[in-house]
């Protein structure tokens, strides 16, 4: 039986109202936790094993022992729904469809940490989840369940809005861009107090957690990676969309099962976990989805969005419009990644130009230079896919590349 944690089965696709909420649980675990304090919270959290659904995979407890520790005249939340990847919904899904479980969550977090105010960080075109988090908010603050205010903030819709600092300088009111690191948001973060960024769908986790006891979350999923992951299938299955499957499960069962697999008869060649991982060559159809299991292949789950590769794809056009967003969506005030991320578009163009040899280690040289030289991770994100396919796709690459020019 595959357990839905965070997409129960219901009749319809409506945000789930208050009532429906309570009546499966909704809010006990927070009562539990205002009851036995943040102490016995953060414990449960520790034990579930829960890692940040937000792509960094960062162990929650951990993050929470730092906010929690800092003392300041106030600390803050921020639940982070700013997704905008291409090809991931499940963030929004996830708020529009079950905003108590994630209001819940953030409840949680901050009373783990001890914040006095929550945000819901949205972004602006997020127009049903936004109408579903303002709704619940009003049920959840009317019937008294929260424990401090929390409000919805609204950020612009581009890629790096959803980066943490970004986050919190929109809040501020100031350009959605990255901050410099550190100080980190848990030391300095909203107003310069320590604050908790999570997102959303690590908050919603957080209310099962503790409704349901860490041990009980910790019992799903592999030996390093807990509880369930909420992915997003493209509409080249029969059933794309947003799908929950535990930790353990395989692409195989992701997209044949949960997406009634390819349409068309078409054939697989490769997966992209996620559009800043690197390609999986569809030979590990059966490996378990798990972080110690992708590791030593390369790659990560990330936050779930996937891209296949079919018999008919133009994987050097992929690798490219992939280069192409990382180049367009960076925030301009960084140098070397306005610089960098331009590199890889010129360099897979002049591959498809037929401009010339030597790619193959222009490329893996340009994302090793790239590492570590922004205020985010967003200079090194495409560095992940392009390197891989360069690799993965080699005959496909020497062939767009076209034959070397001769000596002259
Ligand atoms: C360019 C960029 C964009 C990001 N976008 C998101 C996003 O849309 N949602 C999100 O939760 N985290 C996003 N992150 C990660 C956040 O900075 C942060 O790690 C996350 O919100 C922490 O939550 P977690 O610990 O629960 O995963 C982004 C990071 C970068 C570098």
């Amino acid at each position: 039986m595959t357990p839905h944690l965070l997409l129960p089965e219901r009749p319809t696709t409506d945000p789930e109202p208050l009532a429906e909420y309570r009546a499966r649980g909704g809010y006990t675990g927070l009562r539990e936790a205002q009851q036995q304090g943040a102490a016995w919270l953060r414990a449960e959290v520790t034990q579930s094993q829960l890692r940040g659904r937000g792509g960094a995979s960062f162990p929650t407890a951990r993050k929470w022992e730092l906010a929690a520790a800092a003392t300041a005249e106030r600390k803050f939340v921020v639940g982070n729904g700013g997704e905008h990847e291409p090809g991931s919904d499940k963030d929004r899904l996830l708020v529009q469809r079950h905003p108590h479980a994630v209001l819940e969550g953030l409840a949680l977090a901050g009373l783990a940490t001890g914040a006095s105010q929550g945000y819901l960080y949205l972004i602006e075109d997020m127009h049903g989840p936004r109408a579903a988090a303002e709704q619940a908010l009003h049920e959840a603050q009317a019937a008294g369940l929260l424990p401090f205010p929390i409000a919805i903030h609204l950020g612009p819709t581009t890629y790096v809005a959803g980066e943490e600092t970004a986050a919190l300088n929109s809040i501020e009111g100031k350009p959605a861009k990255p901050r410099k690191k550190p100080p980190f948001p848990g030391e300095a973060g909203l107003f310069g107090m320590p604050t908790t960024v999570n997102n959303v769908e690590t908050l919603a986790h957080v209310a099962w957690i503790a409704r349901h006891g860490g041990a009980a979350f910790a019992a799903i999923g592999t030996a390093e990676s807990k509880g369930t992951l909420l992915f997003t299938l493209p509409d080249s299955v029969q059933r794309p969309g947003v799908h929950e499957l535990p930790f353990g499960a395989t692409y195989r069962q992701l997209i044949d099962g949960c997406g009634g697999g390819l349409r068309g008869g078409r054939t697989l060649r490769a997966i992209l976990p996620a559009m800043s991982s690197a390609f999986l060559d569809a030979a590990h159809l059966d490996v378990p989805i798990a972080y110690e299991t992708l590791r030593p292949l390369g790659t990560s789950p990330g936050c779930g969005g996937v891209k296949l590769v079919l018999d008919d794809t133009d994987v050097v056009a992929m690798t490219l419009q992939i280069a192409e967003f990382f180049m367009r969506e960076q925030c301009g005030q960084c140098p070397p990644c306005r610089m960098e991320t331009n590199q890889f578009v010129h360099m897979l163009k002049a591959v498809q130009q037929k401009k010339g040899p030597g790619y193959e280690d222009k490329i893996p040289k340009l994302a090793e230079f790239s590492r570590k030289k922004g205020f985010c991770s967003l200079i090194e994100m495409a560095a992940a896919p392009v390197t891989s396919a360069v690799k993965l796709f080699a005959a496909d690459f020497a062939a767009a590349a076209g034959p070397a020019p001769m000596e002259s």
